[in-house]
């Protein structure tokens, strides 16, 4: 039995193949490379020292995704394929509610074509909106998203909420990460960002490299302790664990499930800075900036429940997180592209 991974190219889904191969899961890799490239999955091979059954193939494409089903035998589906750029969201809303929604809607309805039951799903903190309370437990309300990458993941969370509901055949996962950062220990994979980075810590790490002069932050006027935006910032390795603890749920015949995927700390953005140049000895020269539209103030989970019911634990401080975000873009300025 073989555990198909959809988005597997790329930043959290080749974590996770690197995890589930040494957890000793036979995984097949489904990517259209929309924003990846294959060489993570040729790293991905020299980590683990196994090979990795790549198709490359659109979740849209039904024909090729029953081809797949049709040629393995396919227990689980982690399920990472999606457009995750909020801001391209907002310019993009039909782009983004075609591949991410209709992409999983025709993923799902080939998996039942083939007796396939079992989906993890990559979901997101920003279901919770301007959050009800922190810290941010699973019984937190959703919210209002602010944008259409946002909708999507509720949205999404919620059809897949349906169809177990009507079908108890089904074991569903819904895994709300909050922000992934980090990359594996041999720095031969992380993430490789196109153009200038929307999130926090490839635009630092593409300041440390020379690429960008400086950070610009985002506001310095929120109800924080010094002003700046605060975030759960977890390595994204300890990230794909959490996805091999969850399989294991599923195994149970679990149903419906939702879980938090964070360490529970808050780091605002000038600690990040801070941390950021401890780890790695490279001064980060910042800007004060407006506040970003959309934005929130604070955010961090309550990790319990994953504790509780998946055995699962981050491991990884923010000093680990900082120090292998930098390894992996000194070792590759270019990303998979040198
Ligand atoms: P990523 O862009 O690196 O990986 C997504 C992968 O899906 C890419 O390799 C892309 O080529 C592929 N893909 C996109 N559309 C596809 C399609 N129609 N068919 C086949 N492949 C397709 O992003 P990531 O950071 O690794 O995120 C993985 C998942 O986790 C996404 O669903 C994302 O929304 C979600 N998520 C990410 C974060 C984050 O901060 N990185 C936070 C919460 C949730
Ligand atoms: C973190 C903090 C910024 C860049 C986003 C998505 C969310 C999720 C993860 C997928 C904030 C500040 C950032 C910069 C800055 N993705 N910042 N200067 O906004 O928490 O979450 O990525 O689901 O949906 O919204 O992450 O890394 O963009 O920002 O000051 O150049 O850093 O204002 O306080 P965010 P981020």
């Amino acid at each position: 039995m073989a555990i198909l991974v959809t988005g597997g190219a790329g930043y959290i889904g080749s974590h996770t193949v690197v995890e589930l191969q040494e957890a000793g899961y036979d995984v097949i890799v489904c990517d259209n490379l929309s924003n990846s490239s294959q060489k993570s999955l040729d790293r991905v091979e020299q980590i683990t020292g196994k090979k990795v059954k790549f198709y490359l193939a659109d979740i849209l494409d039904r024909a090729a995704m029953e081809d797949i089903f049709k040629s393995n035998n396919i227990e689980l589906v982690i399920h990472f394929a999606g457009l995750k750029a909020v801001g391209e969201s907002v310019a993009k809303p039909w782009e983004y509610y075609n591949n991410n929604i209709s992409g999983t809607l025709v993923l799902v309805d080939v998996m039942r074509q083939y007796g396939c039951k079992n989906i993890i799903f990559s979901s997101s903190a920003t279901v919770y909106g301007n959050p009800a309370f922190i810290p941010i437990t699973e019984e937190c309300p959703k919210g209002t998203c602010t944008n259409p990458y946002g909708w999507t993941k509720s949205m999404l969370e919620q059809i897949l909420t349906d169809i177990q509901k009507a079908d108890n055949e089904w074991n569903v996962v819904l895994l709300r990460y909050f922000n992934p950062i980090g990359a594996h220990k041999s720095g031969m994979i992380g993430e490789n960002p196109n153009g200038i980075p929307n999130n926090l810590m490839p635009y630092i790490t593409q300041v440390a490299i020379g690429k960008r002069p400086e950070l610009g932050v985002f506001g310095n006027d929120y109800d924080t302790h010094d002003g700046t935006g605060v975030r759960d910032y977890i390595h994204v390795v300890d990230l794909a664990k959490g996805h091999v603890c969850a399989i294991n749920k599923i195994r149970e015949n679990c149903g419906c499930k939702v879980y938090n995927l964070g360490t529970g700390n808050g780091y605002s953005v000038l600690d990040i800075v801070k941390n950021f140049e401890e780890a790695t000895g490279v001064k980060i020269p910042y800007v004060i900036k407006d506040r970003r539209p959309g934005d929130i103030a604070t955010c961090y989970s309550s990790a319990d429940l994953a504790c509780e019911e998946l055995g699962w634990k981050a491991e990884n401080g923010i000093l680990e997180m900082c120090a292998d975000s930098w390894r992996w873009q000194k070792n590759n300025p270019n990303g998979y592209d040198d």
